[in-house]
This record gives C-alpha cells, sequence and structure tokens, in this order.
C-alpha cells in the first residue's frame, strides 16, 4: 500500500547530451513506482521520456496537454497528468518555442501535485537553459548521468557550480545526490580507468552509484516505448536501477 507524502523533487540533470539522463529518468521513476508514487516531469522538447513512456509528444503537443501550457500558460499542472504510477507530465516541441516567464514557475506550479507523489523526477534538456534553471530551482536533489568520456569530466564541475549558484540565490535546499557513469564496459580497460578517475575527482564530495552496463537491451526497450525494468525485468541493468532506487528511499532524504 502506497501512502503519498510530501514529493521530494530530483532534476536528473547534465549538459551534456546523449549520457543516459532520460533512460535513467524512467527506468529509476518505474522502480521507485513499485513502492511509491511517482511523477515523471519531461522538461525536454525532445519529448523522449514521454515517448519512452508509451505516450506521443505530437498529439499531446497538438491538443495542448504538454507542459508548456502551463508554464507559459493558464493551465494547471494538475490537468496535464497522464498514467498513473509513474504518472508523466508530457513535454514536445512546444515547450522549444516559448521563453518561461521566471525561473521560479515550475516551482510554483508544482505546489498543488507536491502532496501527490512521494518522487517527481525532472528529466532535463541536454543544456543549461531557462527550463533546467527552473528544473534546479524546483529540486530538493540532483542526479547527474554521466558517461565514461574524459571530455564529460569538466562538464560535471561546472553542473557542481550551477548548484552552488543556485543554493546562493535562493534555494538553499538544492543539493546533489550523486553521479551515476551510465554505459558502462567493465571488461574494457579505458572504462575501468575512467570510473577511477572519476571516483578520484567526485568521492571526495559526492556519491558514486554503482555504474550502469552498456547493454544493448535499453533501445530495445525505447523502440518498445517501455523502460527497461519492465520490458525485460532480467536484462542487464536492471539490478543497477533498482539499487539507485532502493538507495534513495533508505537514504535520499
Ligand atoms: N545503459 C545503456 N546502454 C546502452 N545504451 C544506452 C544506455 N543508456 C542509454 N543508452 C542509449 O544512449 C542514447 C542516449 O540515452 P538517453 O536518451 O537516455 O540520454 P539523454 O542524456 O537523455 O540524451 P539527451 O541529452 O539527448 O536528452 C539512447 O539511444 C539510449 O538508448
Ligand atoms: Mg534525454
Amino acid at each position: 500500500m502506497i501512502t503519498p507524502g510530501m514529493a521530494q523533487t530530483i532534476a536528473i540533470v547534465n549538459s551534456k547530451g546523449g549520457v543516459g539522463k532520460t533512460t535513467t529518468v524512467i527506468n529509476l521513476a518505474s522502480c521507485l513506482a513499485e513502492k511509491k508514487k511517482v511523477l515523471i516531469v519531461d522538461l525536454d522538447s525532445q519529448g523522449n521520456a514521454t515517448l519512452d513512456m508509451g505516450l506521443s509528444p505530437k498529439q499531446l503537443d497538438a491538443e495542448k496537454k504538454t507542459i508548456i501550457y502551463a508554464l507559459a500558460g493558464t493551465k494547471s499542472l494538475l490537468d496535464l497528468v497522464q498514467l498513473d504510477n509513474p504518472a508523466v507530465i508530457p513535454a514536445g516541441q512546444s515547450l522549444a518555442s516559448v521563453e518561461l516567464p521566471s525561473a521560479q514557475v515550475l516551482r510554483e506550479k508544482l505546489q498543488p501535485l507536491i502532496s501527490n507523489y512521494d518522487y517527481i523526477l525532472f528529466d532535463c534538456a541536454p543544456t543549461l537553459t531557462r527550463t533546467t534553471a527552473a528544473a534546479l530551482v524546483a529540486s530538493d536533489k540532483v542526479l547527474v548521468p554521466i558517461d565514461l568520456d574524459i571530455k564529460s569530466f569538466a562538464g560535471i564541475g561546472q553542473l557542481f557550480s550551477t548548484v552552488t549558484e543556485i543554493n546562493k540565490r535562493g534555494n538553499r535546499g538544492l543539493s546533489v545526490l550523486g553521479v551515476l557513469p551510465t554505459r558502462y564496459q567493465k571488461r574494457h580497460k579505458h572504462d575501468q580507468a575512467m570510473l577511477e578517475q572519476l571516483k578520484k575527482i567526485v568521492e571526495p564530495r559526492f556519491k558514486v552509484f554503482t555504474p550502469i552496463p552498456e547493454t544493448t537491451n535499453v533501445k530495445k526497450a525505447s523502440r518498445a516505448s517501455q523502460p527497461l525494468i519492465k520490458f525485460m525485468p532480467r536484462a542487464r541493468g536492471v539490478k543497477e536501477y533498482y539499487e539507485l532506487a532502493d538507495y534513495i528511499i533508505k537514504y535520499g532524504n
């Protein structure tokens, strides 16, 4: 029996593209949803989280049922909720066409929903746009998926500085949940070395979670418009997402 409380809000952020943000959002949300009440908020005009949850960003945009109609319009976010658990507030191309009125708008508009869920996950775009800033202003925690490429490591320093900046500018409660290495090939010496280096850089300050292995199953699940943990519950990569969800439930506060 799920007892909804005051939601913890978690932004899944990395300004680098293709590092597994969306994959992490949909799988982590689905793992958490087995024990808790969860909402995914798609904040990327690509609408990938919306699509991977089996919804059509194009159609929902045409019906004015995507997030922009609340953030820059008169709708309540409550009117936009699709599916049950995880529930989804969809996004589509329209999100790229309008500037948000303020960085606070998401935080304000979430208020009527916050007691309906235990966890709210924001799938952010691969840019530090105003929408991503709005996600950070509305968040309690930041989770950073990262690929094991040396060029990606410079970007996380910048992201941690952005978190400090947001702390100074008003959201004092924002903190880093940790860094999640993705697409890890444990037999490759390069990936092993990069993981060690990542830990050296990050672990003095933040947690580095168990890496998510590289697996073609992620793409297969995406083609089936489902999270991997639902599409292939025994596949490689599934147990690491459950481990992350369990950590968040136990220690994430
Ligand atoms: N563990 C994995 N193993 C193999 N492929 C993966 C894995 N995780 C993600 N991918 C693939 O990598 C690509 C990028 O993943 P995803 O869309 O989750 O990244 P993203 O950071 O959200 O991208 P964007 O910055 O464009 O929003 C996708 O094609 C996805 O299928
Ligand atoms: Mg994405």
